[in-house]
């Protein structure tokens, strides 16, 4: 262990994992030690030991959350992995669309959002698609722990290293607007999701039920009984043929069996039966993964309805209309798009996209914030 005191360690390490599902380890108390002394002397102490001191005294809630919150990693990208944008681009939402068809409202819950990159894909990757789902209002929500990231995502405003992970230059033109030497997504994008402080070890049931959730790199810092938990309650939060999306290292295999994998999709979750799953609302959809979108001929109704709040418990309307790409930036995030089946024009001054040759993708090389 580093030089941090054996109690001050178990002491953080318990805080951490009551406050957050957290765990650190010994191998990590140097952790403790790089991310935690700033914090120390922001709040004007010269050691740890100090820091902890006043925490134990536990009055002072802004320190305990600004420790949390700075051993949180935040790590995140532009459709991340690619994969599961792509799975969510041609088998979920279209199986969802499909189950749907009476209420034509869907939500969507990036949980453990982060800086927001994953919530503002999928809303790309829905204006990519406008097409497969015309006339349903989408709901986006992003949560997060930390008081600090969620700003960073609601603000959207992104730096040049961070817009070169996984972004495809096409949708940088297209949904991005320069801010300095930063990128900021479009208002109207930014105003397709809604952001909210929140702890996934607190009560899900506020939130209201969830058709997709993207529940990814979270779980991988928990151990196996908040892992558990977590996954537990947000299956209370989907009806039988909702999908859960888990990141590349994560499972709920040997976890729980609320959850089976879905046959044909990679990372991708459905309640399992007869595991007291709620009944969708609207015709099942299949456990296998559905066939890869054709886009609805009908546009009737296209643009004309905003991505509106679906359904959740004292939530606010969302204020933004979802612009309709004519053309698709996205390359593979965005094919339904480029069918050309009733794709409507930009309906909200997003200017057209410069170009859809082939996406380009730059070093997907690590930060660490
Ligand atoms: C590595 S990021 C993942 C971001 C995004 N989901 C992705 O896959 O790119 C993990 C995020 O989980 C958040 N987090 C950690 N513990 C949490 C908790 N108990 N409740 C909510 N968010 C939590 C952190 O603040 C951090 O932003």
């Amino acid at each position: 262990m580093a030089s941090i005191r054996p109690d001050d360690f178990t002491f953080l390490q318990q805080m951490l994992k009551t406050r957050s599902g957290l765990v650190v380890t010994p191998d990590k108390a140097y952790l403790l030690e790089s991310r935690l002394t700033p914090i120390a002397r922001s709040f004007g102490h010269t050691d740890l030991s100090a820091l902890v001191t006043q925490l134990r005294g536990g009055r002072d809630e802004r320190l305990a959350k600004a420790v949390v919150d700075a051993m949180t990693t935040n790590e995140s990208s532009f459709f991340r992995d690619g994969r599961p944008f792509e799975q969510f681009r041609a088998h979920v939402l279209p199986s969802l669309v499909k189950a749907r068809s009476g209420q034509r409202a869907l939500r969507v819950w990036s949980a453990a959002c982060s800086s927001g990159q994953e919530a503002y894909s999928i809303a790309m990757c829905l204006l990519e698609n406008k097409a497969a789902w015309n006339g349903f209002q989408i709901n986006i929500l992003g949560t997060d722990l930390s008081t600090e990231i969620l700003d960073r995502a609601r603000d959207g405003k992104f730096s040049q290293f961070e817009v070169q992970r996984g972004l495809p230059i096409q949708m940088l033109v297209k949904y991005f607007e320069q801010a300095g030497d930063r990128w900021q997504v479009r208002r109207d994008i930014r105003s397709m999701v809604q952001w909210r402080e929140f702890n996934l070890l607190d009560s899900l049931t506020a939130l209201g039920s969830f058709d997709i959730v993207f529940c990814r790199n979270v779980l991988i810092y928990f151990d196996q009984s908040t892992k558990r938990r977590v996954l537990e309650a947000i299956a209370r939060q989907m009806p039988e043929d909702g999908y859960l999306f888990l990141g590349g290292a994560e499972t709920v295999l040997g976890i729980t069996d609320r959850f089976q994998p879905v046959d044909g999709l990679r990372g991708i979750y459905q309640l399992a039966m007869g595991k007291g799953a709620r009944p969708a609302a609207g015709p099942r959809s299949g456990r296998t993964a559905a066939p890869a979108a054709a886009a609805p001929s009908s546009a009737a109704s296209v643009g004309g309805r905003p991505l509106a709040q679906a359904g959740a418990p004292g939530g606010r309307p969302l204020g933004g209309t979802g612009p309709a790409g004519s053309t698709s930036a996205g390359g593979r995030f965005g094919k339904a798009a480029t069918t050309g089946t009733g794709a409507q024009p930009a309906a909200s001054g997003l200017s057209r996209p410069s170009g859809t040759g082939a996406l380009s993708r730059y070093a997907n090389l690590k930060t660490k914030r």
